[in-house]
């Protein structure tokens, strides 16, 4: 039945894409079909696809994406890899088709395809693309810290960009997905303080007081306004007394202007108010800095 479903919904999402350049483009062929099973999520793809609205700046990241310099990932066996992982429950806020790439983060399409858009988004941004940026944003952390978490870390980009930034710091990258972790390993791994770990940034698992430096990067636009106090929640419990937290994120308006890129949550994040949000949760100290156009990033502090 599941299958049904899925392939019903797979031609579909295919007949709304299909162009003579894309013929014989197959979606469900995309996600893989290793877990969750992806019944869940073409028809949201293919709303998003049917949508009027120009789909010219999605359109333009998938085309630069093909100019920018990726690892290579061909080396990766995904069923051994994925196997070291378990079962992990996925919870249901996190099992959408994030950017109409099905399977969403629980895919192997969007992890060996993470370097490669975020440089294709990027470039119109910053001279040094995605990877400039990730150098911006560790200028704001304090150059004391020696325990640092980048929640939501994806491939690791911003965790080994920090930790070659500051040696004698440790850096851990957690993410809720193991493909987003396989692929980062290959993309970030082997650096001597740089760790890569799949867990949810609501529910870590560290001990409490034990981070000075909370990183949380392009991740709360893509959760529901309770996950997002969830880890404002955890992350407060982690951080040392006068710890830091750095958020940084898109626009709250830019997702609408994204149109053909599967957004879940983009109606909460027009109405995000980073610095509001962080001081009902109990931060103090917010700081708004524009390091990154248009990116944005606020600094907050857990309270002594
Ligand atoms: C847009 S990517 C950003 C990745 C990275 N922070 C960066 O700057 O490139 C969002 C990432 O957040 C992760 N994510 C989303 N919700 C999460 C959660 N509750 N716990 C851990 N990771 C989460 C996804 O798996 C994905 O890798």
């Amino acid at each position: 039945m599941a299958e049904n479903e899925n392939q019903k919904g797979a031609d579909r999402a295919n007949r709304i894409i299909e162009s003579p350049k894309r013929r014989g483009f197959d979606m469900s062929q995309l996600a893989g079909d290793r877990f969750p099973p992806p019944a869940w999520h073409f028809d949201k793809i293919a709303e998003e696809m049917a949508c009027p609205e120009p789909k010219d700046r999605m359109m333009g990241v998938v085309k630069r994406m093909g100019s920018q310099t990726v690892p290579d990932f061909s080396g990766i066996d995904w069923d051994t890899a994925l196997a070291s992982y378990g079962d992990i429950e996925y919870p249901t806020y996190y099992q959408q088709p994030f950017h109409s790439v099905p399977g969403g983060y629980l895919s192997e399409a969007a992890a060996v395809g993470d370097r490669g858009a975020m440089e294709a988004i990027y470039e119109e941004w910053h001279p040094r693309r995605s990877l400039g940026l990730r150098e911006e944003i560790t200028k704001l952390i304090p150059t004391d810290a020696r325990t640092i978490i980048d929640l939501g870390g994806g491939t690791g980009d911003m965790g080994s960009t920090v930790a070659a930034a500051l040696p004698e710091a440790d850096v851990l990258t957690l993410d809720a997905s193991p493909f987003m972790l396989i692929a980062g390993e290959v993309q970030n791994g082997g650096i001597d303080n740089h760790r890569l770990q799949q867990g949810f940034a609501e529910a870590t698992g560290l001990a409490e007081g034990s981070v000075d430096v909370a990183l949380i990067t392009l991740v709360f636009h893509e959760c529901p306004n309770t996950i997002k106090r969830s880890i404002l929640d955890e992350v407060l419990r982690v951080l040392r007394p006068g710890g830091t937290l750095v958020l940084s994120d898109t626009p709250t308006d830019d997702l609408h202007g994204f149109r053909g890129f599967y957004e879940p949550y983009k109606k909460e994040w027009l109405h995000f108010d980073a610095e509001a949000t962080l001081a009902e949760a109990g931060f103090k100290g917010m700081e708004r800095f524009e390091v990154a156009p248009p990116l944005w990033s606020v600094t907050a502090r857990r309270p002594e």
